[in-house]
């Protein structure tokens, strides 16, 4: 291995043992889904790569193609007792690895496979956008900021929120079109209508959870779709309840993301290849400083993904 990124889902792992509740995680443990390296060697029917391959993870190893299924989710790497990416020498089955794009260097590419694939499922699998329609990215963490890159490639009109201004203005300059601070404005869906003329918004990466479902509802367009992709702020028990009722009458689509197939990932790297576009990497620690990039995911303090890197 080369690299590992960090994702979310890795902090859970850690210290839950993953989203679904599973016995706390005793060393030796080994997470992580998401890392880029090359191939050392390769075992007797290995078809698919040869020595000094440059490759990148697979977060669902079964899941070739096709519409989600329980079989094909078995096996997602950096749960326990499955495969992960967060050791220097790993053994992968040939199906939890994949080519990557030549122009990404091998920190970027360890960035891929959940995050990015997670955004692009969102937006160019699940729903068909149009240049010009509306799209709300929630935050600048992974996922909203490949989000961001995307939707700008696909002239889509973006509104980013974040809580912070500084981080906003770096938005800006990836191409956002309107920045909303959700510290500063919590009712933040009356910005957007404000923005769009009443009308709202095409599409929301909804990645707070509890915590900002019902703004999405409220900032969301008739017929509008909502990606259900976070938990970011799913501990605020304060959080307005959800409203069927809101939903029914814009006759809005809230649908559920988990990552994608290895066929969207191929979808993705033709758009990643035609945009040059290269991933917002925030800061890169070396791997034996995992625990303080973990601590900083953790309280929020990057900008797109966090890089480990192997000497
Ligand atoms: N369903 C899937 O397949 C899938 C795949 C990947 C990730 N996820 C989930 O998606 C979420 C994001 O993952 P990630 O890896 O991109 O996380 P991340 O990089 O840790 O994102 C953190 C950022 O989220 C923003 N945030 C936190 N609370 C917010 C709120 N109330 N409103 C708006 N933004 C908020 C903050 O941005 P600012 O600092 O700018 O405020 C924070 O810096 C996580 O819940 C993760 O578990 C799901």
């Amino acid at each position: 291995m080369r690299a590992v990124s960090l994702n979310y889902r890795d902090t859970v792992v850690i210290r839950l043992g993953g989203y679904v509740p599973a016995p706390p995680q005793t060393a030796p443990f080994i997470p992580l889904s998401d890392g880029a390296g090359v191939v050392e060697s390769v075992g007797r029917g290995c078809t698919h790569f040869a020595v000094g391959d440059r490759v990148c993870s697979v977060f669902f190893p079964n899941w070739h193609a096709g519409p989600p299924a329980l079989e094909k989710r078995r096996g997602a790497l950096g749960l326990p007792g499955a495969a992960a990416v967060g050791g220097e020498l790993m053994l992968f089955d040939e199906d939890a690895l994949t080519g990557y794009p030549d122009f990404l260097n091998e920190r970027e590419a360890a960035t891929l496979p959940c995050a990015a694939l997670t955004a692009w499922r969102a937006m160019f699998v699940d729903v068909s956008l149009k240049p010009g329609d509306t799209v709300i990215l929630q935050g600048t963490g992974g996922v909203a900021l490949f989000g961001l890159q995307f939707a700008v490639a696909a002239g889509l009109r973006t509104i980013v929120t974040s809580s912070s201004d500084a981080k906003l203005a770096r938005c800006k300059d990836l191409g956002a079109a309107h920045l909303i601070n959700y510290r500063a404005t919590p009712d933040w869906a009356q910005e957007v209508l404000r923005i769009t003329d009443g009308q709202g918004a095409q599409f929301i990466m909804e990645l707070g959870g509890r915590g900002t479902l019902a703004q999405s509802l409220d900032a969301i367009a008739m017929g509008g779709h909502v990606a259900i992709v976070g938990v970011l702020a799913d501990t605020d028990a304060a959080a307005p309840p959800f409203s069927a009722s809101t939903m029914i009458a814009k006759s809005a689509r809230l649908q559920g993301v988990s990552v994608g197939s290895r066929e969207m990932f191929a979808g993705m790297c033709k758009a990643l290849s035609h945009h040059q576009l290269s991933p917002v990497i925030g800061a890169t620690y070396p791997w034996t400083e995992a625990a303080v990039a973990l601590r900083s995911m953790l309280a929020g303090e990057h900008f797109g993904k966090l890089v480990l890197e192997f000497p």
